[in-house]
């Protein structure tokens, strides 16, 4: 664990050396432009912004005569609030025909290439997780990011939540191969850590393009990770469920992630009243049983 904390660290400091930013979180005066939430979140990133005083800029000057035993500032977090998918970029002019959509699929994803943006591809990733499923799919499901099982298969959902997702789908009359199934971000996040923002919001421009390319009618948000970016709210699941949101002129439906409802069963109940808003929309039926 210490080893994997340590890399994470220094690919942070990597990442954040490489965007030539030093001084986030230098004490006394805040750097005005990197401001915008009160300092509620206490993540890793900002104990990753303590960096060596080497790249420090030079502290001001301390006054002549101190009047008064100085207090100490709490540290101000850099991290914004998300900007929604439908407010990052503008909707593409023309629909890609049926045809072309493989394609240009294919293109995004040798943008991405052997991708070394953010930190993740530092942090012990073995595969990029790009998509599954269907180039021309109607329904769509957004999930967090990688486990252990996606990154060694190179496939998003095939691990323990990958076949309750799998059931879900069948229970709303459909088949996994039918959908089209990615999440926020492609890299496994280590110990299956939420993502940070830095992260979710440098990957999330590629799942942007495959939005935009496969436009689904309807999205699935799996779980408050990726209803948050994908909306660019930060608001409880609760408050975001069972109604219908936009983007990037899809309808989207935000429900339960199914590592959450492994952990908890009780919910399943809610996240089938979810699905069965998405299959009234979609004109769905659940499979007869036998
Ligand atoms: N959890 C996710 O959010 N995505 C996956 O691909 C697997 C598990």
């Amino acid at each position: 664990m210490a080893g994997e904390a340590e890399e994470q660290l220094r690919a942070y400091v990597e990442y954040l050396r490489d965007l030539g930013v030093y001084d986030l979180y230098r004490r006394g005066e805040p750097v005005a432009a990197a401001v915008e939430e009160p300092a509620q979140q206490t993540t890793t990133s900002s104990a990753v912004l303590e960096h060596p005083a080497e790249h420090r800029q030079p502290e001001p000057a301390p006054p002549a005569a101190i009047s008064a035993p100085s207090v100490p500032q709490p540290l101000e977090s850099p991290i914004p609030k998300p900007i929604s998918f439908n407010d990052r970029a503008p909707l593409p002019a023309v629909r890609l025909a049926a045809a072309d959509k493989p394609a240009a699929l294919t293109a995004i994803q040798e943008e991405i290439g052997d991708c070394t943006r953010c930190p993740l591809a530092y942090a012990g990733r073995h595969k990029i997780v790009f998509a599954d499923g269907d180039p021309n799919a109607r329904l769509m499901f957004v999930g967090e990011g990688p486990g252990a099982d996606e990154d060694a298969q190179g496939l998003p959902f095939v691990g323990k939540a990958g076949q309750l997702l799998n059931n879900m789908i069948v229970a709303m009359g459909v088949k996994r191969e039918q959908v089209y199934i990615a999440n926020i971000v492609k890299c496994r996040p280590p110990a299956n850590r939420a993502p940070e923002y830095v992260e979710a919001t440098t990957c999330s421009q590629f799942l942007l393009k495959q939005i935009d390319v496969v436009q689904p009618e309807v999205i699935v948000a799996l779980g408050a990770t990726a209803a948050t970016y994908l909306l660019g709210v930060k608001q409880s699941l609760a408050g975001l469920r069972g109604r219908w949101h936009s983007c990037r002129g899809a309808k989207l439906a935000v429900t339960y992630h199914p590592a959450f409802l492994l952990r908890d069963p009780r919910q399943k109940a809610e996240a089938w009243k979810d699905l069965q808003m998405v299959m009234k929309e979609m004109g769905l039926k659940a499979p007869v049983k036998n």
